[in-house]
């Protein structure tokens, strides 16, 4: 404290009134030398809370020169730098604050919120880009299994980086999505609040479905329903507004699973979707999302996350046929977009030692029977567990189990993980 009131820091051009003792000291900043900054800065350390200190539309927040996110510390969503030690900030376009002629500026630590960069002591949260950063997919052509392939979703950065986040096994011939990849780790609970969801992207996919978010219209849906079903009592499925009987979008990897909003507005693809009910969307689904969020938090894992769909939704028409259902039918009537019967969620340290399968039923007009019969894949093993709290046997909020990892492996075959003796995480 004392050197900094000894101090006379200056920041050049500007002039500010301090309160100090009662008076007010009129300042001059000027910056004299790289050595005077050094001296102060080394007083205090940077504080950025991703909630109150980024700018908006923000940038990326990089660890310099790698292809990685800064992550903050704590669970609070704090980013503590120390002094003068710097990050990297990135905007696909221009930043609207500081000028800068390059996508990519690196700033260093003074102190507080206050930032160096080019020499200039600026506040964090006065950075800011022309627009949104903009997030894309990559696909690899990697197959991950039969008629699928790997396709990642992250962020071009300058220097050809490529800043992944979810990596997505979407079979193009059903054009449905396998299975979702992302690493979770206990700062996640710390995500930013509030970011506006965007519109769901369907990119370069669904070549066969090109007007697929048209299919989730609630009046679409029921000349799908009527089509497949024939049934005049079709309406029974989708009828029903308030108790959420129709189909949505359903996240695989949810949005509020990234901590920044740059990287939860990347989690609207369609290949980060599978067409789900409503009522399991916002009922047991959500809690298996935030019971693992609060479970990674609470004991400090890292893990990895797979979650992924099976199986595909049928309905007895009036003749008592099984009928699966698709959202789309192509010019050559293949059946595409299933509705999956299974949502599935697999948890796994990142050493594929422990873990655990979270597994909903996406039927909530299922009778139990059926539920056990038919849904029900592997030996439940949910008892054992204390750490969610959900209605798992409630079937309009989507009736939902647990399983052993290799077990759960054994049955849908999808991931490829050659693991064995997965002990169970309770
Ligand atoms: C990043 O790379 C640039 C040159 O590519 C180098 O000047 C700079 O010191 C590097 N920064 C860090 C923090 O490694
Ligand atoms: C820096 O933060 C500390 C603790 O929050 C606060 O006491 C101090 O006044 C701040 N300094 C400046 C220059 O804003
Ligand atoms: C993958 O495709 C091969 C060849 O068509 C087939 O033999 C195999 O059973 C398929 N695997 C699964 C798990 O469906
Ligand atoms: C991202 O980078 C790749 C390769 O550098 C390029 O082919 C692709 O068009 C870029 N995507 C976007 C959205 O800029
Ligand atoms: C729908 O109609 C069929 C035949 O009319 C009937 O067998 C079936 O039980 C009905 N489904 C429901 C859920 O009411
Ligand atoms: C569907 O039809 C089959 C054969 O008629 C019957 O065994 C089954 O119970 C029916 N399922 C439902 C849910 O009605
Ligand atoms: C389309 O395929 C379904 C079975 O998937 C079949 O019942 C139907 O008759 C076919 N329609 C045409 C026009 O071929
Ligand atoms: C994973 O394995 C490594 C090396 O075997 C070990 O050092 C580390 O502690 C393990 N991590 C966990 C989370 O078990
Ligand atoms: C799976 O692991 C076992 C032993 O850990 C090894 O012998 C086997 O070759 C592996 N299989 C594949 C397909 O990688
Ligand atoms: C499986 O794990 C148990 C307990 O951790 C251990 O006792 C057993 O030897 C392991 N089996 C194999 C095949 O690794």
């Amino acid at each position: 404290m004392f050197l900094l009131l000894s101090l006379v820091w200056v920041i050049i051009f500007s002039v500010e009134i301090q309160h100090s003792h009662g008076r007010e000291i009129p300042v001059f900043y000027e910056i004299k030398s790289d050595e005077g900054i050094a001296t102060l800065a080394g007083t205090e350390r940077c504080i950025i809370n991703i909630n109150e200190d980024l700018g908006n539309p923000q940038p990326l927040l990089i660890v310099p020169n790698k292809s990685e996110f800064y992550v903050p510390q704590n669970k609070i969503g704090d980013i503590t730098l120390q002094p003068d030690e710097q990050i990297e900030l990135f905007c696909s376009e221009k930043f609207k604050f500081p000028e800068s002629i390059s996508d990519t500026i690196v700033v260093s630590c003074i102190r507080n919120s206050t930032v160096l960069h080019n020499k200039l002591p600026i506040d964090f949260k006065s950075i800011k880009c022309d627009t949104n950063v903009y997030h894309t997919t990559r696909p690899t052509y990697q197959l991950c299994f039969n008629d699928s392939y790997l396709i990642q979703i992250g962020f071009n950065v300058s220097n050809g980086r490529f800043l992944d986040i979810i990596d997505v096994c979407f079979n193009t011939v059903l054009e449905t999505t396998l299975y979702t990849h992302h690493i979770q780790m206990p700062q996640n609970i710390g995500f930013q609040h509030s970011v506006p969801r965007p519109h769901f992207i369907r990119g370069q996919y669904f070549k066969k479905t090109p007007h697929i978010n048209k299919l989730f219209n609630k009046n679409k849906q029921k000349t799908i329903f009527e089509q497949t079903l024939g049934h005049s009592n079709i309406s029974q499925y989708l009828s029903d507004e308030k108790k959420s009987l129709f189909l949505v979008r359903g996240h695989l990897t949810p949005k509020v699973d990234f901590i920044f909003g740059s990287q939860q507005r990347a989690t609207f693809w369609l290949i980060n979707a599978a067409p789900q009910w409503q009522s399991f969307n916002a009922g047991n689904w959500e809690r298996i999302e935030q019971g693992v969020r609060q479970l990674i938090a609470d004991r400090d894992l890292m893990v990895n996350i797979f979650t992924g769909t099976y199986g595909v939704l049928a309905f007895n028409d009036s003749d008592g046929k099984s009928n699966p259902i698709f959202l789309f039918h192509d010019q050559n009537n293949n059946s595409v977009v299933p509705v999956p019967k299974l949502f599935y969620k697999i948890v796994l340290d990142m050493n594929f030692t422990s873990g655990v399968a979270l597994i909903g039923a996406n039927n909530p007009f299922a009778t139990i029977d059926e539920i056990e019969e038919e849904y029900v894949v592997c030996d439940d093993v949910a008892d054992q567990l204390d750490w969610l709290k959900w209605d798992r046997k409630n079937i309009v909020k989507g009736y939902t189990y647990a399983c052993e990892v290799d077990q759960f492996l054994e049955v849908i075959r999808h991931l490829s993980i050659n693991v064995t003796n997965i002990s169970l995480l309770v």
